[in-house]
Formats: C-alpha cells, sequence, structure tokens
C-alpha cells in the first residue's frame, strides 16, 4: 500500500527529481451490472482509493515503468510497441492506442504504487489505464477531453489485455465527484450526478477474497453470449441496435428463438437495464430501502440468470439478506469474484459486518476484507502543497 508521498520518493530514488504526480481512484457501482457494454445505464462513483503516478518526460524514444507494489519494472521503444503479457499490457495499450490515433508521444519515466486491492473488483486496472492517459495528456499536452481519454482507455482494454469491458470503469474513474455517484448512459454518455449524502445508511464492500481477472474468459464470454442474442433480436427488427430498445416483453415473446442460457442472458440484460432507471429514481427520492431492494433483484438476477456470482459471493449476499440491518446487498462488477456491496444502516454497521465476517470465516476459512465506501474525485494532478 503506497502513499503519493511514498511514490515520488521512490521515483526520485530511481530518476532523479522533476516529476509531476498524478492520481487515478478506483470505482465502486452503486447498480446497473454487465449492462455498459448492453446499452444500458450504469451507476457508478469514483472512490477515494487508487494509483499515485509519478511521471516526467526524459527526452528519449523509451518510456520506462516502474510497478512499485509489486516491484517490477520494463521499459519500451515507443517506436516498438507491441502486446506482452500481465500488466505491462495496461500500459502498453495506452501507448499502442495514443500512437495509433496519431498522438505524438516521446518518452517518460514512470513510477506508480496505490492502496487499490487488487481482484477486488474494484477496477484496478482502468484506474492505471486512465491515469496514465490523463498523465500523458498533461506532459505532451494532447488536448484530449475526459471522455475521449476513457474512449481511448476502453480501446486500449480491448486491444491489448483484450477483455471487452464496456466503459463504465474508466469513465467513472476519469469523471469521478466526491459526494456522488453519476447515472451514466452508456450510449450517448451523457451522466448526470447524483449525491450520496444519506445520513442514515452508509455503503461496505465485503471483499471475498476470490480474486477474479477479467482477462480469465468468463466475463468475454458474457460479452459474446449477449452479443449473440442482440443479433436474434435484430433478425425480428433490424432498427434494434442496443438492448435499450429491447423490453423484458419482447425477451420473453421471442424466447423460443433463444437457446436456454440465451434466454437467461437477454432476461437478465433487460431487467437490469429497467432496474438501473428505477435505482436512479430511487436516490432521487432519498428512497434507500427501495434502493435495497433493488440491489437484493440485481443480485438474484447476476447469480441466477447471468451467472457471474460463485458460492463464496452467494454466501455473502446470503448473509447480509438475513440481517434486518443490511437493506441491500449484491456481488459487484464483473463477478466470479470481488467484492459484495453492502447498504448498511449507520450505527449498526459494525455489528452486521463482524456477523457477515464471521460466518464466512468459518464456513470458507478467509477472512475478508472490509472497506467502508468513501466516494472521490476522479483522475487529476496531485499538487506540490498536497504532497
Ligand atoms: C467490469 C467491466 C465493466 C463492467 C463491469 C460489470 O468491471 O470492466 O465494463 O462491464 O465489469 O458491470
Amino acid at each position: 500500500m503506497y502513499s503519493p508521498q511514498q511514490v515520488l520518493a521512490n521515483y526520485r530514488q530511481q530518476f532523479g527529481e522533476g516529476a509531476r504526480v498524478f492520481f487515478s481512484p478506483g470505482r465502486v457501482n452503486l447498480l446497473g451490472e454487465h449492462v455498459d457494454y448492453n446499452g444500458g445505464f450504469v451507476l457508478p462513483a469514483a472512490i477515494d482509493k487508487g494509483i499515485w503516478f509519478a511521471i516526467a518526460v526524459n527526452n528519449t524514444n523509451t518510456a520506462n515503468f516502474v510497478a512499485s507494489d509489486i516491484e517490477e519494472s520494463f521499459s519500451v521503444n515507443l517506436h516498438e510497441v507491441r502486446k506482452q503479457t500481465g500488466w505491462h499490457n495496461y500500459v502498453l495499450g495506452i501507448l499502442y492506442i495514443l500512437q495509433k490515433k496519431r498522438y505524438i508521444i516521446g518518452g517518460f519515466n514512470c513510477l506508480f504504487g496505490g492502496n487499490l486491492p487488487q481482484g477486488a473488483g474494484l477496477s484496478s486496472s482502468a484506474a492505471l489505464e486512465a491515469g496514465l492517459v490523463f498523465a500523458l495528456n498533461e506532459l505532451f499536452a494532447l488536448g484530449l477531453s475526459r471522455q475521449q481519454m476513457a474512449l481511448i482507455a476502453q480501446e486500449a482494454e480491448h486491444s491489448f489485455p483484450g477483455t471487452k469491458c464496456g466503459i463504465m470503469d474508466m469513465f467513472a474513474s476519469l469523471h469521478g465527484k466526491r459526494g456522488n455517484c453519476m447515472m451514466l448512459d452508456c450510449i450517448s454518455l451523457e451522466y448526470e450526478y447524483l449525491p450520496l449524502a444519506n445520513d442514515e445508511y452508509e455503503l461496505v464492500l465485503i471483499n471475498s477474497k476470490v480474486s477474479h481477472q477479467l482477462t480469465d474468459g468468463g466475463y468475454n464470454n458474457r460479452y459474446d453470449e449477449a452479443m449473440e442474442g442482440l443479433s436474434l433480436f435484430q433478425t425480428v427488427n433490424k432498427k434494434i441496435t442496443s438492448f435499450r430498445a429491447v423490453s423484458t416483453e419482447v425477451v420473453e415473446q421471442f424466447s423460443y428463438m433463444l437457446s436456454d442460457e440465451g434466454h437467461k442472458r437477454c432476461l437478465y440484460i433487460t431487467q437490469e437495464i429497467e432496474r438501473t432507471r428505477e435505482a436512479a429514481q430511487c436516490l432521487k427520492a432519498n428512497d434507500m430501502i427501495g434502493f435495497g431492494k433493488l440491489m437484493y433483484q440485481t443480485h438474484k438476477g447476476l447469480k441466477g440468470l447471468y451467472e457471474v456470482s460463485c458460492s463464496e459471493l452467494d454466501f455473502l449476499v446470503d448473509q447480509a439478506k438475513m440481517n434486518y440491518d443490511v437493506i441491500g446487498s449484491r456481488m459487484m462488477g464483473g463477478g466470479f469474484g470481488g467484492c459484495t456491496i453492502n447498504l448498511i444502516t449507520k450505527n449498526k454497521r459494525d455489528a452486521a459486518v463482524t456477523d457477515i465476517v464471521s460466518s464466512y470465516e468459518s464456513v470458507y476459512g478467509i477472512q475478508p476484507e472490509v472497506y467502508v465506501v468513501e466516494t472521490g474525485d476522479g483522475t487529476r494532478e496531485v499538487m506540490n502543497d498536497e504532497l
């Protein structure tokens, strides 16, 4: 776990003076899961945990990277950016897409480290991509908007690590606003901040410690299944360009065209798009009880219809549901591991969390980590007086 001061000190030791420091946050998602790549709406928020980058131009053609957290480093000639393996691909993807789009960047030294748990579903990879593109935009005066940066980060993720992710993670990291989540329309990319100012309840993440990697294949498999389902609806009506135009009733009407699995996937997607609209209304009306009920419904869908949960996450949600003070709970993010997000009565939080955590420990022999969600601002430069 690194602080910005440590990141800067490590940079100085390795490369000398002259670095600027940037911060790129992870994200949570309140609702709208697996619908960003299906033309839906999502309700993410940037958090106060993330990755700090110390970075400076080096007047060469080489980019030098140091990942402090894992004590690994590598260098790349900017004229020879090719796919590699592991975390290298997240940074190489950004260099590749920027240059493919004819943005001119020179060599630089970059050391990064943070306090974002990896594999927990808090989008450490999107934070890395968004932070790097943001820093390079500043260093080389590329003139990119935050939306353009999010789209570049998404393209980089598709091209190099090879995850067919939606836009949610990088968009949330780049556009976060403290005290708010955002209702993001994943087609138009229009968004509205929704204040998360509730004195009665708080959001708590419980990390199952089942580590997930989007690159493992399950995520892309769901993407392919969703696209297959969509193409069937398009044979019925050519005007359909995304699941936004398909209702749950239409899925039922044409279910005979779908496989059992296809039917379940399409049902989940259309229900979740509808549920997210409803959830945004609950937030606007400060109806947290209503919002919490929708969280439980989303989990049911992710478990039974989209099938991206796992027994550990289901157990955590079941335990939460038995506790009167947890008014909403569900798995969060891509799935197959990572965290549950829980909406808990504020002054009952410790007791509720202790209950859930100790039952989990006794069944799985794993001690989950718990994080109380603090929302934060989006990717930004950290000024000297903050260091
Ligand atoms: C991952 C992806 C996102 C989104 C979520 C599921 O975090 O990167 O684009 O699809 O899973 O909602």
